[in-house]
């Protein structure tokens, strides 16, 4: 009867386990419903690990920061690229990057780590601030009417895939690089509000005009479309050779690998960026330190702030030396990210705890950490839930990497960005554009809430598991350009 209802029994050894009401769903609504709370009921219930059966699979989740380094170690019983394979063919639709899978032999780690990390990082800040202060000033996008999403959007579009060959000072020719962009993020935006669904494993057909937005995107990714752009970032010209040389794939199925790319690039960085400048803009203390820090890195380069020449430059030493702005950025994303980290088992094995106990592990299941969890837990971050800028500052004002939980210090304290092999490759490139965003607004802006009173935006849980979550509406933010 346990078989026919594809329900488990917990064996001698193996974590306490929930089947969940609903057949093959399991505890796929209560746990989507608010994962964070969930996760605690169970916690408090079993303990450092348990069991629960999501959509058919079962997720070990772990729930013991000290022990999170025997999944993020790379064992020999884990594998982290089914699940990430696997994934971005079910969201982009491309043939699978698996090398395993017989379609390429490229190595997209390597890829990705030759390309944003490293020698390849000042060229990317480079052209990135470049496009965010003409975005931001030569243009009107930072008119009222106009969110400042569309200028992180434009900026790093633009830094990735390059511009439109032949973009001079003709003004029909801005116009339509201008439109190309806007058409992009509108496309952007309609397929992202379906990812979350997609991972969940429905098919995309459902979803018409999402379905056409993906189908949009990929067009302006195709080799021909590409190849009459300039500029183009490392990464998507190398991603564009190796397509080419590696892999089997067609030509939609490259555009599509391009699409995962403007992707990854994009869906997180966006919220960051926005609660990042919420967080600031309602705090005067955030303020006025972020606002010394900026003054201070461009004074002691001899740089002065003109509107009419908007040519700042901040380097990698500088954007590696704003801890205020960092500290910003980093608690804003502690309150809103809820990526889950997953492994998933081999083979049958033994998981070793830190306390000692060993658990069952049988192949095929996912291990997972909810990194959420430790962002909220009290016993790390006094009163989780309180925007605290500074709360990544040390006494002497730089960058604090020393976290306890109970006296005990802490290797895992902050993960935003995932860990060990699976970590977002493109962090540094994230935080430093945000950081020169920060920076760029406080130089060039006054910048204030319309309505001083507003709440902040409860976190959308749509997306809960799958990086950065969006506030569940908009808050408007007056600027004007600073006068000399
Ligand atoms: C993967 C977070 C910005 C490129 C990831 C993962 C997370 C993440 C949680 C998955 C890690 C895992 O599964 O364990 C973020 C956040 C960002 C950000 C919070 C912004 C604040 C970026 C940017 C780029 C980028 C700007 C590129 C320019 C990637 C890529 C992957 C990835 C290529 C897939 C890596 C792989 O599967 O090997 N990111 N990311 N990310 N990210 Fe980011």
């Amino acid at each position: 009867l346990w078989l026919a209802l594809g329900i488990r029994k917990r064996k001698p050894g193996e974590p306490p386990v929930e089947n969940g009401l609903i057949p093959y769903l399991g505890c796929a609504v209560q746990f989507g419903a608010n994962p964070l709370e969930f996760l605690r009921s169970r916690q408090n219930k079993y303990g450092h690990i348990f069991t629960c059966k999501i959509a058919g699979k079962y997720f070990h989740f772990l729930c013991d920061p000290f022990s999170y380094h025997a999944v993020i170690r790379q064992g020999r019983h884990l594998d982290w690229k089914k699940f990430h394979f696997s994934t971005s063919v079910k969201a982009f639709g491309h043939d699978s990057m698996d090398p395993r899978h017989g379609y390429t032999t490229e190595n997209l780690h390597q890829t990705f780590m030759k390309t944003l990390q490293g020698e390849a990082l000042p060229s990317l800040i480079e052209t990135m601030m470049e496009n965010l202060q003409s975005v931001m000033l030569q243009s009107d996008t930072l008119s009222p009417s106009k969110d400042r999403w569309d200028v992180m959007f434009e900026s790093s579009y633009l830094t990735l895939f390059g511009k439109d060959l032949g973009n001079d000072k003709n003004a029909a020719r801005q116009e339509a690089q201008k439109a190309l962009v806007l058409n992009t993020l509108e496309n952007f935006k309609e397929f992202d509000k379906i990812f979350p669904a997609l991972v969940a494993g429905l098919p995309i057909h459902v979803f018409k005009s999402a379905h056409s937005a993906r189908e949009n995107l990929a067009k302006t990714m195709l080799a021909e479309n590409l190849s009459k752009r300039e500029n183009v970032s490392d990464l998507i010209s190398l991603r564009m050779l190796l397509n080419d040389t590696l892999s089997t794939f067609n030509d939609l199925s490259k555009a599509r690998t391009h699409v995962a790319l403007l992707w990854a690039s994009q869906a997180n960085t966006l919220p960051t960026a926005f609660w990042s400048l919420l967080h600031m803009i309602r705090s005067p203390e955030a303020m006025k330190a972020a606002n010394e820090e900026v003054k201070n890195i461009l004074e002691s380069s001899g740089q002065r702030v003109d509107p009419s020449k908007p040519q700042l430059t901040l380097s990698r030493e500088d954007l590696d030396n704003m801890p205020v702005i960092d500290s910003i950025i980093k608690e804003a994303m502690r309150l809103s990210s809820a990526s889950m980290n997953i492994r998933v088992a081999k083979e049958d094995f033994l998981l070793h705890l830190d306390n000692q106990e060993s658990y069952r592990i049988r192949k095929d299941d996912v291990i997972a950490l909810y990194p959420q969890m430790l962002h909220f837990d009290p016993k790390i971050y006094e009163d989780p839930l309180t925007y605290k800028y500074d709360r990544y500052l040390d006494d002497n004002g730089q960058e604090k990497t020393t976290f306890y939980r109970e006296g005990r210090k802490l290797r895992y304290y902050y993960m935003p960005f995932g860990s060990g092999v699976t970590k977002c490759p493109g962090r540094f490139f994230a935080v430093h554009e945000i950081k020169q965003f920060l920076a760029l607004v406080l130089s060039y802006f006054n910048m204030e809430l319309l309505d001083s009173a507003v709440k902040v935006p409860p976190l959308d849980q749509s997306r809960a598991g799958l990086g950065i979550l969006q506030p569940t509406y908009d808050v408007d933010f007056r600027y004007k350009l600073k006068t000399q």
